[in-house]
Formats: C-alpha cells, sequence, structure tokens
C-alpha cells in the first residue's frame, strides 16, 4: 500500500484527562470493556475524497442523523486486540497485522469501504501510545483496543456505504469471565445457529453477535455460561462459541479444531495456539468433530481437555457441556495440563516473559 493513499493520524489530546487518582482507581479492578480510556481514534470516509480527517482525540459521543444506514441495516464490523504491559516495563500489541487483514476481510464481506491495512495498525499504535497510562499492571490485565467501522450514510435506501466512520476505542480488561473462571460450562445451541454457508460467519461484523444474543439468553436459563454452535446444514458438526473458538485435547497426546469453513471467524488466537502447539512437537488437526463424538470421547476418556480461546477470552477450560440431547463433563470439569502449556506459552509472549520467535509483538 502506497504511504500517500491515507492521511496522517493527527493528535489533539484532551484538555480534561482524567485526574492519576481517579484512573488509578479505575484501573484497580476493570473487568471487561466497562472503563474506557480518554482518546479515541477517528477516521473518516466520504466517497469523494476517500478516508480524511485521520486524528486520535479526546474520547467524545457521536452524533448522527437518525435516518443513519448503520442504524438500520447494521453495517458494522468491528476487531479486537491487545496491548500488554512487557516484563521489561515496555508496552507491546500482539499481532496488529494479522487484525487489519481480517478488519479488511470483514469490510469486503460487508461491503464497507476498505481500511488500509497500515493505517489500521498505525490507529492503534497511536492510540495505546495516547493512552499508555491506561494500561493495566496486574497479572492477565491488559489494555483492549476495539477498532470498529460504521456506515454513516444518511439514507434509507438499502445500498452499500458511500460513508464510513472508522474509530478505536479502548479499554483496560482484567478477565472476561468473573472471577476468572477455571472452567466454563457450554449449552449446545441444537435450534438457534450463529452462521449458514455462505453468510458472514468469518467476517467480524456486528450482526453476528445481534443473532447469537437470544441463544445466550437460553445458555443463561439453564445456568451455562456460554453457548457452543453447531453447524446450520447437519446441526452436527460443533463450531465454536459465541465469541470464542474452541480447541478439543485427546488422550494420545494432540489436539483439534474446527477447520475454518467460512462459517467461523478465523480466530488470532486459533491461529496462534496452532504455532505454539506445532513448534512443541503436538499434532495438531484441523477437522470437523461432531457434538456426539464430543459426549462418547469425552465419557470414553479418549477427550481429556477442551479448551476456549479469543483475545477476550484468552485461553479458557471447558468444563461441562450441556444441552437437549447431551450432558456430559470433559475430564475432571477444572482443564488440565496441555490447556494450561498452551495458555501458559501463549502468554508468556504476550507479557515479553520469553523470546516472540514469530515477530507477534510490536514493541512501542
Ligand atoms: N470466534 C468469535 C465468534 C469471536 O468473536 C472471537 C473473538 O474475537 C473469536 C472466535 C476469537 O478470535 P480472536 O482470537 O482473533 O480474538
Ligand atoms: C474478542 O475476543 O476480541 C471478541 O471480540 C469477543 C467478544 C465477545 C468480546
Amino acid at each position: 500500500m502506497n504511504r500517500q493513499s491515507y492521511p496522517s493520524l493527527k493528535k489533539v489530546l484532551t484538555e480534561t484527562p482524567t485526574d492519576t487518582a481517579e484512573r488509578q482507581q479505575l484501573l484497580a479492578n476493570p473487568a471487561f470493556g466497562k472503563v474506557f480510556t480518554d482518546h479515541m481514534v477517528t477516521v473518516r470516509h466520504t466517497k469523494a475524497d476517500g478516508w480524511v480527517d485521520a486524528k486520535v482525540e479526546a474520547r467524545k459521543n457521536f452524533t448522527f442523523s437518525p435516518g443513519t444506514t448503520v442504524l438500520h441495516y447494521g453495517l458494522e464490523i468491528f476487531e479486537g486486540l491487545k496491548a500488554y504491559r512487557q516484563a521489561d516495563g515496555g508496552v507491546a500489541l500482539f499481532r496488529p497485522d494479522a487484525n487489519a487483514k481480517r478488519f479488511a476481510n470483514s469490510a469486503k464481506r460487508l461491503a464497507l469501504p476498505p481500511l488500509p491495512e497500515e493505517l489500521f495498525v498505525e490507529s492503534v499504535i497511536a492510540l495505546t501510545e495516547t493512552d499508555r497510562d491506561w494500561i493495566p499492571e496486574q497479572d492477565f490485565s491488559a489494555l483492549y483496543l476495539r477498532p470498529f467501522m460504521i456506515a454513516t450514510d444518511a439514507t434509507l435506501g438499502l445500498k452499500p456505504a458511500d460513508d464510513a466512520l472508522y474509530s478505536v476505542i479502548a479499554s483496560p480488561v482484567g478477565s472476561y469471565f468473573k472471577g476468572g473462571a477455571a472452567a466454563v460450562s457450554l449449552w449446545v445451541s441444537d435450534h438457534f445457529t450463529r452462521a449458514a454457508p455462505g453468510g458472514t460467519g468469518d467476517a467480524k461484523c456486528g450482526g453476528n453477535y445481534a443473532a447469537a444474543m437470544v441463544a445466550q439468553l437460553e445458555a443463561d436459563r439453564q445456568g451455562c455460561d456460554q453457548v457452543v454452535f453447531l453447524d446450520a446444514v447437519e446441526r452436527k458438526w460443533v463450531e465454536e462459541l459465541g465469541g470464542m473458538n474452541v480447541f478439543f485435547v485427546f488422550d494420545d497426546g494432540s489436539i483439534q479444531t474446527p477447520p475454518l469453513t467460512g462459517t467461523i471467524l478465523p480466530g488470532i488466537t486459533r491461529d496462534s495456539i496452532i504455532r505454539l502447539a506445532l513448534d512443541m512437537g503436538i499434532t495438531v488437526r484441523e477437522e470437523r468433530y461432531s457434538i456426539d463424538q464430543w459426549q462418547q470421547d469425552a465419557k470414553s476418556g479418549r477427550l481429556v481437555e477442551a479448551f476456549a480461546c479469543g483475545t477476550a477470552a484468552v485461553v479458557t477450560s471447558i468444563g461441562k457441556v450441556k444441552g437437549n440431547r447431551h450432558e456430559f463433563t470433559v475430564g475432571n470439569g477444572e482443564g488440565g495440563e496441555m490447556t494450561a502449556k498452551l495458555k501458559g506459552a501463549l502468554l508468556d509472549i504476550q507479557y515479553g516473559r520469553v523470546a516472540d520467535p514469530h515477530g507477534w509483538m510490536i514493541k512501542l
């Protein structure tokens, strides 16, 4: 991408930064996604001028016409990535280039204007640098960055976006699951599906999450933490959770995860776990796994562990699985060695405690 083809980010800092004592109080126990930093990135797109007006500025509310297309037709995509405090006191981002690429794919799928991948990476670096003091220091905490794009044409006409807004906000976060859950329970949704072939399952668009909400309510009613979705065609193959990919660990030391067939999100954590497992000499299969087989293997002991993974959830063991036709416990219900080993290897790289053999960390 030609450097001239996107605007430079201007920094206009807030005149009313959060005072240090208040910030420290907010950072003491940030939970997930409830606290926001002082600044944000905004870049506008118009049909005539392309991407313009790139800024890091004070975080503020948006003002839109009630006719704005995103409000009616859900033309929205987003990303999620983290900046980590490093063991040497520095700060680094994990694989922002991979998020930039996925964002570009999501934009293409929703016919939103393509954002230069370099601008995406520059924008998350610039916001992290600006709000560096907002990166929490506790174990397992980080600054979660949420880049997103919305269509801003003010029309009820159903048409692809000409005008759009790209923005990045940042939120200091701790554990995604309350109390840093040792293992989560899953509800098997055999009625609601998340994505169908030809749909938007492999794009990170708000609509996917909106459509999954009712299934999450069902999981809540059943006393489960998360939903595990099955494929939309045969209602048989395990796909992913509402916001995480899934891995299975077998008694022969191999691991397996559903293949990227277009209906699941190509997780960056998923990809990283696969590479780390291969580095360790672990056999990795990207193959379909049915919910019935999962139950049978959990009961026979062939399956010893299962875990969910994603930027927000990191790596979290799956303890119990329940559905209208299924009910089983995975291993001892609390996770196991393989999950701990892969999680440890990933976190050690992300927090700069070991060398970064794949060049994943972008140091600020
Ligand atoms: N699957 C879904 C539906 C997600 O929302 C996420 C989270 O981003 C993931 C998987 C994991 O993706 P990543 O590891 O890139 O965060
Ligand atoms: C992420 O892990 O970044 C996500 O987008 C998942 C979301 C459910 C918070």
